[in-house]
């Protein structure tokens, strides 16, 4: 039986200077989530010094920047989320989760739930009403996270990466504030 912890997390809007602390994050946590699920080129070429230049350019836009929050457990960054407009418009959903990765050490700890807690202050500044992510169908733990927040399957896809085909699922939140409701229980 896995031994449940609970840190005390702190959630805030990141900043430019998180850049590298949630490259680190990204990358740790790629190496430990998709090794095995998606080809190892693919991971391999997910460098911090990569990730960092990505998070450089997208916390230097601030439009992009009130989507992103960073979890911190006694002052280090062990998480984030990235939300933003939808990219998947025929979903019907306003807004995406494109991102939300919690550090290996720390998983299954209520970082994610404390994280996701957060969004409702998206709500305004980012013109939200719904919510939706896509993730790896073999991906078990993520889908048991977003199941937990009420999340419904309202699609799939076949992404190719790597020249590998990789089936993706997507969970839809149209009520924002039961989204809420469970990731505060
Ligand atoms: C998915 C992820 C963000 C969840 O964050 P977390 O801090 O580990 O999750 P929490 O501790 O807040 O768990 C919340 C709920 O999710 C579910 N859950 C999370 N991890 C789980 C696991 N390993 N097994 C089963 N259920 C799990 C549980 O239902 C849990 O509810 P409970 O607290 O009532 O038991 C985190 O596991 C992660 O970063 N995974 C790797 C990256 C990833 O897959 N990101 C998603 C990409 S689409």
């Amino acid at each position: 039986m896995q031994l449940r912890r609970r840190y005390a997390v702190r959630v805030r809007q990141a900043v430019e200077a998180d850049a590298r602390a949630l490259a680190e994050v990204h990358v740790a946590s790629w190496n430990d989530t998709y090794r095995g699920l998606i080809p190892d080129a693919a991971i391999d070429a997910r460098t911090v010094d990569r990730r960092e230049m990505h998070w450089i350019r997208t916390l230097s836009d601030l439009e992009q920047r009130i989507g992103v929050k960073t979890a911190e457990v006694d002052g280090w960054v062990v998480g984030f989320l990235h939300v933003g407009p939808t990219r998947s418009p025929a979903l019907g959903f306003s807004h995406e989760l494109y991102a939300i990765y919690v550090h290996p050490d720390y998983l299954y700890g209520g970082v994610g739930r404390m994280l996701m807690s957060t969004v409702g202050t998206l709500v305004a500044p980012l013109g939200m009403t719904s919510l939706f992510a896509w993730v790896l169908r073999e991906n078990h733990p993520a889908r048991r996270f977003y199941e937990s927040l009420g999340g419904v399957v309202v699609d799939e896809r076949v992404e190719e990466m790597d020249g590998a085909a990789l089936m993706e699922v997507a969970y839809g939140y149209n009520d924002l504030d039961d989204l809420l409701a469970q990731a505060c229980r």
